[in-house]
């Protein structure tokens, strides 16, 4: 398998040579160099090495980000290189090139493959409290908010992608412009339903030069966590949202015949109960399941009634199991809620149902 390693530089003169020459040692590996005119001159390192033209190649810009040379970087790779993998790493020697082959080796049976600190195996070697903090914090957001929960180490610079992954990803789409591109990436990779392994990996501190994570991304890193959450759980918060709606339109109809209309209750609550079901079918319909509209109205219409009746049973037979063991206030919201996962799961995967 022949691999190119994608290596973002900022100001890393004082090991981009040690680093080169590490991965280079694997014979079936090149490199591109993606330097943003770096003021220490590592460009004009990189132009000297004897593999320059070669093995070793090298893409100038205006520095806009760690996230935003990834991006230049991964577009350069599928466009001028015919490499089966492409791998992500840091030039300041964190990253150790010896581990290289196991990440290669790794997308045999996987997509993507990411060198990682926090599984069984992997560690961080010379963080200090603030920085472990950081990343502790970063990959919680990650793996709650972000959609990445099955990822131990989401954030990790030392990654392997089969050259079909990267295809398939539209970087100019991509958000994070600077190190929240790291769980944007995999993001997009976990929704295209593509297969992640973690290898473990140890994480050095650097010993020269400094860290380019600043404030703003931080800042970005919460932004993109919470914009990746809304489009992963895009679909839940809409369905939730149209049977917030259902309720008041079902109080709203109940109110509007019974209370000033004079019908009879049991029978106001049928037309309300009805009215609401048929406002959330119509709402999930053009917005929360918009692209499922494959099988005929009448199925999915029919199908949503079947699973809106379930979904009243689920309620009375969740309450009343529950009743006895708490307050009925209690019991109550939660029998609801159980009730709306059933239909979630039932509108997602029956009433809706992918032809
Ligand atoms: N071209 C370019 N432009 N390269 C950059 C930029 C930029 O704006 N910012 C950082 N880099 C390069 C650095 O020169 C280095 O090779 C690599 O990206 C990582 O940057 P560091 O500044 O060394 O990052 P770190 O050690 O603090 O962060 C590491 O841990 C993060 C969180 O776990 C990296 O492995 C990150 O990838 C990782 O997300
Ligand atoms: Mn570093």
């Amino acid at each position: 398998m022949n691999a190119l390693v994608i290596l973002p530089t900022y100001n890393e003169k004082a090991t981009i040579k040690q680093v080169l020459e590490g991965i280079l040692r694997h014979k079936n590996v090149s490199v591109l160099v993606v330097d943003d005119n770096s003021p220490d001159k590592t460009a004009g390192v990189v132009k000297k090495h004897k593999e320059f033209g070669k093995r070793v190649h090298l893409l100038s810009g205006e520095k806009q980000g760690l996230g935003e040379a990834y991006k230049r970087g991964f577009v350069w790779a599928v466009n001028e290189s015919t490499a089966d993998a492409f791998l992500e790493m840091d030039a300041d020697l964190s990253h150790n090139p010896e581990d290289i082959p196991r990440l290669l080796d790794a997308l045999k049976s996987a997509d993507v493959a990411i060198g990682s600190r926090y599984v069984k195996g992997g560690k961080v070697i010379g963080w200090g409290m603030h920085r472990k903090i950081l990343s502790f914090g970063g990959n919680l957001v990650a793996r709650m908010i972000a959609g990445l929960w099955s990822v131990r180490d989401c954030t990790a610079g030392f990654r392997a992608f089969r050259r079909k992954t990267v295809q398939g990803v539209d970087f100019s789409e991509l958000p994070g412009k600077g190190y929240s591109f790291q769980i944007a990436l995999l993001n997009t990779v976990k929704r295209q339903e593509r297969t992640i392994v973690e290898v473990p990996v140890t994480f050095t501190d650097r010993e020269k030069g400094t860290s380019k994570l600043g404030v703003s991304d931080i800042l970005e890193f919460g932004v993109v966590a919470v914009r990746l959450g809304f489009q992963t759980y895009a679909r839940l918060i809409k369905f939730l949202l149209v049977g917030a709606s259902g309720l008041i339109v079902n109080w709203g109809v109940f109110a509007l015949l019974w209370l000033y209309t004079g019908v009879p209750a049991w029978l106001s609550i049928a037309v309300a109960t009805e009215a609401s079901i048929l406002s959330n079918f119509f709402l999930n319909n053009a917005w929360t399941f918009k692209d499922r509209r494959t099988t005929h109205i009448i199925g999915r219409l029919t199908r949503y009634h079947y699973t809106a009746l379930g979904g009243l049973l689920i309620t009375y037979l969740a309450y009343f199991s529950l009743e006895n063991a708490m307050h009925a206030l209690v019991a109550y919201p939660v029998a609801i809620m159980a009730a709306t996962a059933w239909n979630f799961a039932l509108s997602y995967f029956w009433a809706w149902k992918k032809k």
